[in-house]
């Protein structure tokens, strides 16, 4: 297995181009399904994660063409050929369990594999079934596959999510904008994917409103069109990308980067005691490293709040700040695995429940880790960019689903760090 190693210490000075968003590119990739003309995807992350959605895709009769110099993916689904998502396509990644809403919506019916727990947590997808319950479809699990049949078509419906889901207001979109009939989702998620999401399935000719607001109102239409769609910028790409700054030192511009995407990131950042700034081109992260960093208190959130999918990267962040700073997850159950890999690089940090409490050190050195998903492996990133001496990250695999050209745009901006090919 690959891993990468950090030489750390030197400042980030330079522009960072911010790519699209996986979380966005996936869900926009199974919308694809829902119609027969071709939907092309302008500003394509060239993932891990988006190239095994593909490839469940072309499983399932999509024909798939990935313009790599012009980050485009054009899809097109001219007939659905199988309608069964296997174990192993599925298993790998959580994302490709929302064919099943798109599946149901064009095809009447579908058989995914339940996509199971993953590091940071069980993740059921109960709401999501029951929402396709409530638009008429039947639903049955058998053996760990989810079997839905809706076989004269989904029915709008009224539904009330008990809690906030980012994936079960996607996955509900995506098949209601085909119902007969009228949809109301309520207490959804307001993430800019979803707004994404939204604009998209509208560009192809549906009636979604209200997306970006707590409330989504669906008029379902019997066919989509296709059409061309830009991937929203990744808010959690340009989040980590600013903390690393933050950490490390120097003057970044975060090409692409949308304020309004990082409230609350920015607030952590500056009360940190980080420059950000809003510029024509992107954000502007400025620090200064003989200034010591303040400790901050924060809970992730949905957005607007906190996200959780920054939250391992600002703990690294706040290891160095000088005093005592305090982290509750309330996402997901188990979303502090980075903890005891900080740690190893000198870090103080005490985990009691969904608290994380961070004593701020001076300096952290450089060790051998390993990481257990996505957002914690770069956080270690972070930490060894900042550290002193030489830091090793063991299965950088899981960067590889979320962080196109990552050690690339750290190099441009002067960083020491380079990837070592396992023979
Ligand atoms: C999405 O996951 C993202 N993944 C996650 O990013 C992100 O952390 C999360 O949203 C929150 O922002 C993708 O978009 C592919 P949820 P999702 O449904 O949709 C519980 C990354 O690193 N829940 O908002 O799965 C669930 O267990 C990943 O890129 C149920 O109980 O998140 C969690 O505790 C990690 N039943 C909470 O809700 C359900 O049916 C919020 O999950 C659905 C969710």
């Amino acid at each position: 297995m690959d891993r990468i190693v950090i030489t750390g210490g030197a400042p980030l000075n330079g522009t960072i181009p911010i790519f699209g968003a996986k979380n966005s590119a996936l869900k926009l990739q199974a919308a694809a399904l829902l119609s027969s003309e071709p939907l092309v995807l302008e500003n394509m992350p060239d993932l891990a994660d988006s190239r095994f959605m593909a490839q469940l895709l072309a499983s399932l009769g999509v024909e798939i063409a990935w313009i790599k110099e012009a980050r485009t993916l054009r899809m097109q689904a001219a007939e659905i050929s199988s309608t069964i998502a296997p174990y192993d396509l599925v298993r790998k990644m959580r994302a490709t369990f929302n064919v099943l809403g798109p599946l149901l919506a064009r095809a009447g019916h579908a058989t995914v594999s339940l996509p199971g727990g993953c590091a940071i947590g069980a993740r059921p997808v109960d709401l999501h079934l029951k929402a396709f319950e409530a638009m008429g479809a039947d639903i049955h699990i058998e053996q760990g596959y989810v079997k839905a049949a809706a076989l004269r078509g989904l029915k709008g419906a009224d539904i009330e999510f008990p809690f906030v889901s980012v994936g079960a207001t996607e996955h509900t979109m995506l098949a209601a904008v085909l119902a007969h009939g009228d949809t109301v989702l309520r207490n959804v998620a307001r993430e800019p994917e979803i707004v994404d999401l939204a604009d998209c399935l509208n560009m192809m000719g549906a009636r979604v409103e209200g997306a970006g607001t707590d409330e989504i109102r669906i008029q379902g239409v019997t066919s989509l069109a296709g059409g061309k769609h830009a991937v929203v910028a990744d808010r959690i790409e340009a989040g980590t990308y600013a903390i690393a700054a933050g950490a490390a030192g120097g003057n970044v511009l975060l090409q692409g980067a949308r304020f309004e995407h990082l409230g609350a990131l920015i607030k952590v950042l500056r009360e940190a005691g980080v420059e950000v700034d809003a510029e024509s081109r992107g954000l502007r992260i400025k620090r200064d490293r003989t200034q010591r960093l303040q400790p901050v208190d924060f809970t992730t959130e949905p957005f607007p709040g906190f996200p959780t999918d920054l939250q391992a990267q600002a703990m690294a962040l706040l290891c160095f700040a000088d005093g005592e700073s305090r982290i509750r997850e309330t996402i997901f159950e188990n979303r502090f695995m980075h903890a005891p890999e900080l740690a190893r690089l000198g870090a103080q940090i005490a985990v009691h429940g969904n608290e994380a409490v961070v004593t701020g050190v001076e300096r952290l050195v450089g060790a051998p880790v390993m990481a257990t998903d996505l957002r914690a492996s770069v956080s270690l990133v972070v930490a060894g960019l900042a550290a002193e001496g030489e830091t090793t990250v063991n299965r950088v695999y899981h960067l590889d689903r979320g962080f196109e050209g990552l050690e690339a745009k750290f190099r441009a901006c002067g960083a020491r760090i380079e990837r070592q090919k396992e023979e």
